[in-house]
């Protein structure tokens, strides 16, 4: 089977209008491609202009980049103000930029609050900002990007790790005000997925590193950046409509396995 694609559902988001934080690379890049596909339009964000536009552009898809830095408040504001003016409505949130800061003992004041500037805060902002939008198109959907993260301790990985926890607090937080006015909030928390980073602390061997960080996850091997983009458009659809507050773990069986990992060491096999 090839991971790195999926059968999109025709016309299923066709008429609605997305924003992916973040969606020129990786996980967001994923995400905004198959609801292309699926018929929305989509602004997507970044802080560099990688050609994502153009690309996307050039397949079809009706998109627009909007670049910036999703820590600025005033940015956060003008990414909703010119969605909503260029197609006159917003249906869906996806907030997926987030900063890599992960650092323990050593992190400064400056580390955590540049940490948490994205998500949680960012994330709370566009929510905030996007949510009397969807309420004037009679509801809404939202996912926050978490991880595996949010809830397991990881060496040096105190900045990234309380950031991730927050943002699944405020996920419920916001699910639970929101549901008056239509509109379902979760989150999705990947596994080890082969984006930039992963692939960068690989040394780009791909092949060497998914056999051995695919241990840390039931289905033995790392995930592609796709594979969260189906559950993420699962959730912000209508098939979801009774799902909110919650989390889904994208994450190969990461959270299920036990600290016998695959079991390859594990030699106790009981008696009669
Ligand atoms: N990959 C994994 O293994 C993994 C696992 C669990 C969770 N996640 C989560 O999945 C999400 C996406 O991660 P990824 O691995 O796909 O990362 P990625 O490939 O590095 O993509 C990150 C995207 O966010 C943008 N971005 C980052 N900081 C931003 C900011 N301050 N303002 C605006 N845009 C910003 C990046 O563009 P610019 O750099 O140009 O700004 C890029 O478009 C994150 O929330 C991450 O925590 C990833």
């Amino acid at each position: 089977m090839d991971y790195t694609k999926r059968a999109p559902i025709k016309d299923r988001f066709k008429g609605n209008v997305a924003i992916v934080t973040g969606g020129t690379t990786g996980i967001g890049r994923a995400i905004a491609d198959e609801l292309c596909k699926e018929g929305a339009s989509v602004a997507i964000t970044g802080r560099h202009e990688v050609g994502a536009e153009k690309e996307m552009g050039d397949a079809g898809y009706d998109v627009t980049f909007i670049q910036g830095d999703m820590a600025e408040e005033s940015f956060c504001e003008k990414v909703v103000a010119e969605t909503a003016a260029k197609w006159g409505k917003i249906n869906y949130l996806v907030n997926n930029a987030f900063s890599f800061i992960a650092k323990g003992m050593d992190a400064t004041r400056r580390d955590w609050e540049i940490m948490f500037s994205v998500g949680p805060f960012g994330y709370a902002k566009m929510i905030q900002l996007v949510a009397p939008h969807m309420r004037e198109a009679g509801g809404g959907s939202i996912v926050n990007m978490s991880s595996i993260s949010c809830r397991i301790a990881q060496v040096n990985r105190w900045t990234y790790n309380a950031a991730k926890g927050a943002v699944n607090q405020l996920t419920r937080c916001a699910a639970l005000d929101l549901a008056p006015w239509n509109i379902r909030v979760n989150t999705v928390s990947p596994g080890w997925i082969w984006t930039r980073e992963v692939l960068k602390a690989a040394g780009g061997d791909k092949e060497k590193y998914d056999p051995i960080w695919g241990e840390y996850h039931i289905l033995g091997r790392c995930g592609e950046p796709v594979e969260c983009a189906g559950p993420t458009l699962f959730l912000l659809s209508d098939d979801a409509s009774f799902i909110t507050g919650t989390d889904l773990c994208v994450d190969g069986g990461y959270n299920a396995i036990g600290s016998e990992g695959l079991g390859k060491t594990a030699t106790f096999a009981g008696s009669e």
